[in-house]
């Protein structure tokens, strides 16, 4: 059997990470169309465009590697999502549809700052300067965006769903 070792986890969680920011990249439009607020849209197209770059970065890390850009299923992802497309059913025409997809993105940005952070800190530990730096700058516009929607969420969504 072939030793695994961080290398391998690296790759394999490369690969995880890829397989959802496609997959992310297709459902951002989704949520922004679901939107009511005209801020909340904006945040999730501003974000479209964004992960369209990650994926980009991304390819960019498999050529460091000097491996091909594959994706492996990410159930989280699958789930995460899954649970975003709960909310856009079951809270149309709602007051609260916009707070519950502003969490439901929060969620993804959280699962991607944890494979972000991650993978940045094995890029280092493997000495993949060029690969880290990417991540990180990725990382950087995932919190960004958490942060961005918490902003949102606190400053108008919250008060809107809670007062109909
Ligand atoms: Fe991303
Ligand atoms: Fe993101």
């Amino acid at each position: 059997m072939a030793e695994k070792t961080l290398a391998t986890l690296f790759h394999e969680t490369l690969k995880d990470v890829y397989y959802a920011e496609r997959k992310i990249l297709k459902a951002l439009p989704k949520m922004a169309r679901g939107a009511t607020s005209p801020k909340l849209k904006a945040a999730f197209a501003k974000h479209r465009d964004e992960t369209e770059v990650h994926v980009e970065r991304l390819q960019q890390v498999f050529d460091v590697l000097g491996k091909p850009a594959r994706g492996k299923t990410c159930d989280a992802i699958e789930g995460i999502l899954a649970e975003g497309d709960e909310i856009l059913e079951a809270f149309k025409g709602q007051a609260a549809l916009d707070a519950g997809l502003a969490s439901a993105a929060q969620a993804v940005e959280h699962y991607e700052i944890a494979r972000y952070g991650t993978l940045a800190r094995w890029a280092g530990e493997l000495g993949l300067k060029d690969a880290q730096k990417l991540l990180v700058t990725t990382l950087h516009e995932e919190t960004k965006t958490d942060e961005a929607l918490t902003a949102l969420a606190e400053g108008s969504l919250n008060s809107a769903a809670r007062a109909a």
